[in-house]
């Protein structure tokens, strides 16, 4: 093979590679689902978690570590509501349901926010844990609420 045959198969190989790198990257972006919630509403929704949930269900939405488990009192503990817990299981409605009503209902201690907070208000605090969530578990989520 002669130098200038050598040097076009190799320039043509790093630019096909080049370009493949692009589109995966491309792809990669897109496939990320677009969340239902704007940034306007996760900045509500960060105000009202610092005032109303932060005490039970810590800083950035993380929870109790050992929330699987009881504690002394019986209780579950206040679960991690940014996406490694079970909160990604339920869907919007029943999120929502589950702030306004609280945990009583079901046998759990949380209380009910439907006093407090209005539905619009309600659905802010679900914006701002939903915002710790990595774009896997949203994607879980999405397919589970649109079922
Ligand atoms: C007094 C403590 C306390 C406060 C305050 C509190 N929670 Fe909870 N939360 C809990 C506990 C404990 C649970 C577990 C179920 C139960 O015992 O009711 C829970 C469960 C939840 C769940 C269900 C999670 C799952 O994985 O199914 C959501 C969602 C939730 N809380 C959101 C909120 C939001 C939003 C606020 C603020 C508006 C809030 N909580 C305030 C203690 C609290």
């Amino acid at each position: 093979m002669d130098n200038r045959r050598y040097w076009r198969i190799a320039v043509t190989g790093f630019l096909v590679s080049g370009i493949f790198g692009l589109i995966q990257v491309a792809a990669g972006e897109e496939s990320a689902i677009a969340r239902w919630y704007t940034g306007q509403q996760v900045e509500q929704g960060k105000t009202l978690y610092l005032a109303h949930c932060i005490a039970c269900h810590n800083q950035q939405a993380t929870g109790t570590t050992e929330w699987r488990r009881t504690g002394a009192d019986g209780n579950y503990p206040p679960p991690p509501l940014n996406g490694t817990a079970h909160a990604w299981h339920h869907a919007l409605s029943v999120l929502e349901r589950s702030i306004a009503q609280g945990g009583v209902p079901n046998g759990g201690v949380m209380p009910g926010f439907a006093a407090t907070l209005s539905q619009q208000e309600i659905r802010a605090t679900i914006a701002y844990f939903q915002s710790f969530w990595p774009d896997e578990i949203y994607a879980r989520w999405h397919a589970i609420n649109n079922r």
